[in-house]
């Protein structure tokens, strides 16, 4: 069952606070953590708030019967971190026929009827994608190796959800038109350090010549970076390594020149959830789709980025 990590009961909540049901995904990444602070440090009390937390431990069965909770608790809004894409037709419908707003952050979902939920908030992930395969032939040109054959090994998050899907596709798509890059293998890494690690590691006795490692979290791309040192690699130098999310941690990676470049994910949605949640509840409308905005990092950046990461 989901742990309550936080907060109080909907009928605790005073009658001027909005109850809000958050169905946050798990704790698999610094992203995640850094998100879960925004949203927890943004929808309190003192901002007119009574939040109600739930971690679901990285399982779908696990926020649905989040949700059904928030439902028959009566909160005034649902927010939904949906992990994967598909399978949230029935409970979503359970939330609109209680007459409870959705909205969803991060993750989209893929449901047959859009007025499921009210809005969504998160990243363009199929840019990221894109940005990332950018990144990497401009690279390759500065090092002289644009005409040179080129392996590379993905670390996928999990699978059928919005970051895996958008990221993958950009990616893929973007290096097609590069005659010189070989995607050898995609495997997922669950956006955790651990898996990361385990599945390069299995990359590393399977193939003898890889030069690039596409990790679509920055926690995987921790476990890479240990996986290829204790291969007696050098990560950043004998292998490039592509990543996502751009956290502190990666900033620090990047000055040490293990990791070569991380395109950034934003994870501090609490600002602007708090102001749709609002903007709902006074019965304005909201615009359906939005994205925040984003940018990339390198070892040329990386230092005189790093005092303003806030996560
Ligand atoms: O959905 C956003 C992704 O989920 C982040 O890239 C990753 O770190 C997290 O776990």
């Amino acid at each position: 069952a989901p742990t309550t990590t936080d907060t109080a009961n909907a009928s605790d909540a005073s009658e001027k606070l909005i109850t809000v049901g958050f169905a946050q995904i798990g704790a698999e990444s610094d992203w995640r953590n850094a998100n879960t602070t925004s949203m927890k440090s943004t929808l309190t009390k003192e901002n007119g708030f009574n939040l109600i937390f739930k971690d679901a431990q990285q399982k779908q069965e696990n926020q649905i019967q989040a949700v059904k909770d928030f439902i028959s608790q009566g909160v005034d809004i649902i927010v939904l971190a949906p992990i994967t894409e598909t399978g949230w037709d029935d409970v979503l419908n359970e939330a609109k026929s209680a007459g409870i707003p959705v909205i969803l952050v991060d993750r989209m979902v893929k449901v047959s009827d859009e007025s499921l939920y009210s809005c969504w908030l998160g990243s363009n992930f199929e840019k990221e994608g894109v940005t990332a395969a950018n990144w990497l032939t401009d690279y390759l040109k500065t090092q002289g190796k644009d005409k040179e054959k080129q392996n590379i090994v993905v670390l996928q998050g999990t699978i059928g959800s919005t970051a895996e899907v958008g990221r993958t596709k950009g990616f893929d798509d973007t290096i097609k038109k590069s005659s010189n890059l070989t995607i050898l293998e995609e495997q997922t890494g669950e956006f955790t350090q651990a898996k990361g690690q385990e599945v390069m590691e299995s990359y590393l006795k399977k193939y003898k010549d890889i030069d690039i490692v596409v990790s679509q979290n920055d926690n995987m791309s921790f476990g890479a970076i240990d996986a290829l040192k204790a291969a007696g690699k050098k990560p950043g130098k004998d292998v490039i390594i592509v990543s996502f999310d751009a956290v502190k941690a990666a900033f620090l990676s990047m000055i040490d020149g293990d990791l070569n470049a991380s395109v950034e994910c934003n994870p501090l949605h609490g600002p602007k959830v708090a102001e749709l949640i609002k903007k709902i509840k006074n019965g304005e409308t909201v615009d359906k789709v939005q994205y925040i905005d984003e940018s990339v990092y390198s070892t040329d950046n990386a230092e005189a980025e790093l005092p303003n990461r806030q996560y």
